[in-house]
Formats: structure tokens, sequence, C-alpha cells
């Protein structure tokens, strides 16, 4: 039987005494759009960190299509695309240069008609030339997905890839995350936007104060509210039942 896209085994992550990302243990299927929501600070992009090797889990174990991400970096590191939470583009260099830097960066041969082709998917073509820091932040967001595919991952991470991004252009981002999950790309995304997770998903995680909550198909989710309740009431419901935020309880 093929391995799962991504196995994570009792994750921690630590800083100091604080712990981030608690005991998570956690599959996501190949081909699968898994939602992992949670409040600001849950440990979302802690956790992805660990998976995507930007940090070592303190303890726990994480498989990307059975190899483990510690002990086999190369190959999980060539496995994963990551689009990060911040935008980190370099504003000296044109999307073609960004491109072509990222796929010499992630040991691929040079394909200049692979990056011509995923600035065109993006929307990114008549920009080529222009210097990354001129691009609109839609544009810019845009092209962290293209890089962060340049290398063809066969997991890919959104870490909320439509934050600040206007209506139109997240729904552009969606239809191109389905098209990438069509095409045999396993999605892990989190998001703020919880019609997002409604809309994509197929199964959805909630993480809480580094803990893993509940993992549910999405319809098994849903099934949980009124059938006039959206996700975000389900969502709210669920964190209010599992305590206050990390750090209120300190205070008076
Ligand atoms: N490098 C770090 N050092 C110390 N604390 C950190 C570090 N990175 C994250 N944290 C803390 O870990 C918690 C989880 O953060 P994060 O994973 O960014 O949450 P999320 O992405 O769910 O909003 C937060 O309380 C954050 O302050
Ligand atoms: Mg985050």
């Amino acid at each position: 039987m093929a391995p799962p896209a991504l196995r994570c085994h009792e994750v921690t992550k630590r800083f100091g005494e604080f712990v981030a990302v608690d005991r998570v243990s956690l599959e996501v299927a190949p081909g699968e759009i898994f939602a992992l929501l949670g409040p600001n600070g849950a440990g979302k992009t802690t956790l992805i960190g660990c998976i995507t090797g930007l940090a070592r889990p303190t303890s726990g174990t994480i498989e990307v299509f059975g190899q483990d991400v510690v002990k086999d970096f190369r190959a999980t590191r060539t496995a994963v695309g990551l689009v990060p939470q911040e935008l980190n583009f370099d504003p000296f260099f044109t999307p073609i240069e960004s491109l072509q830097i990222q796929s010499g960066l992630m040991g691929c041969e040079p394909d200049r008609a692979r990056c011509e082709r995923l600035l065109k998917t993006f929307a990114l073509w008549d920009h080529r030339e222009a210097y990354t820091r001129h691009l609109s932040g839609g544009m810019k967001r845009r092209l962290l997905v293209a890089k962060a595919l340049v290398h063809q991952p066969k997991l890919l991470f959104l870490d909320e890839p439509t934050a600040g991004v206007d209506v139109e252009l997240r729904k552009e981002l969606w239809d191109e995350v389905r098209k990438l999950r069509d095409a045999g790309t396993t999605i892990v995304l989190t998001t703020h936007y919880l019609e997002e997770a409604e809309e994509l998903a197929d199964r959805i995680g909630v993480l809480h104060q580094g803990r893993l909550l509940v993992v549910e198909d999405r319809d098994a989710m849903m099934a949980r509210g009124t059938p006039d309740q959206r996700l975000e009431d389900i969502f709210v419901d669920l964190i209010r039942a599992a305590g206050p935020r990390r750090g209120a309880e300190a205070s008076p």
C-alpha cells in the first residue's frame, strides 16, 4: 500500500519551556486537500516548519511519502513545496529570475519553459521583467505560489496564502489549488478564511494551543452544527469548548 503523503507521529516542538506543538499525530492521504485551522499562535506555522525542514521537532517523527524528514532530508525536501505565511520576495529580481533561482536552489535542471509556463498560469507573464518590489501584493503572493511549485512538489503547504488578498484573487487561487489537486498534488492549507476551508478541503483539522482537537472529513465537521451554521460557527464553538487562549489563564 502506498504510504500517506504526510504522517506526523506525536510531534512536539518546544521553544524553551514553551510547547508550541504538543504531541500532534496526523495523516494526510495522497491527493487530499487538508485544511489545518486554528487561532493565531495555535502552532500551525511551527508544525509546517517542522515538516518542511525549517525547524526540527523536539520529539516525535514526521514522514513525507514514507521518508523521514530528518533522516531523509534531501528526499523529503524536494517532495515538498511551501508557500510561506510571510511575503519573502526578492526585491531586486524579476519574477522570471526568481523562479529560475528557486529552481536552481531546489537542484532542478534549468527549465526556462517551465518557469514561463508558471508565470502564465499565475497571471504574471506581463510582469515577468518587472522588479519584484514593484508588484502588487496579490502578484507577490502569486509569485510565492509559483516559486513553491517550480520543482513540482508532490506535497504543497500553503500557509495562509490568501491573507490580505482580495476576494477575486482569492477565488482565482482556489481554482489553481483545485487544478493542482486534480493533477495529483497533495495540499495542506492553513487559513483564517473559514469559507476557504469549507469550499476547498476534503478534511479539516483544528489545532489549538499546540494540540490537535479534531480531524474530520469536511462533511462530518459541517454536520457538527445546525444546517444553517457555517464552519466559522462550528470552529468558534470548538475552540471555546477547548478552553481559554494560551496565556489568558495568567491574566487577572
Ligand atoms: N522561534 C520561536 N521562538 C519562540 N516562540 C515561538 C517561535 N516560533 C513560534 N513561537 C511561538 O509558538 C506559538 C505558535 O506559533 P505559530 O506556529 O506561528 O502559530 P500559528 O501559525 O498557528 O499562528 C506562538 O505562541 C509563537 O509565539
Ligand atoms: Mg502561522
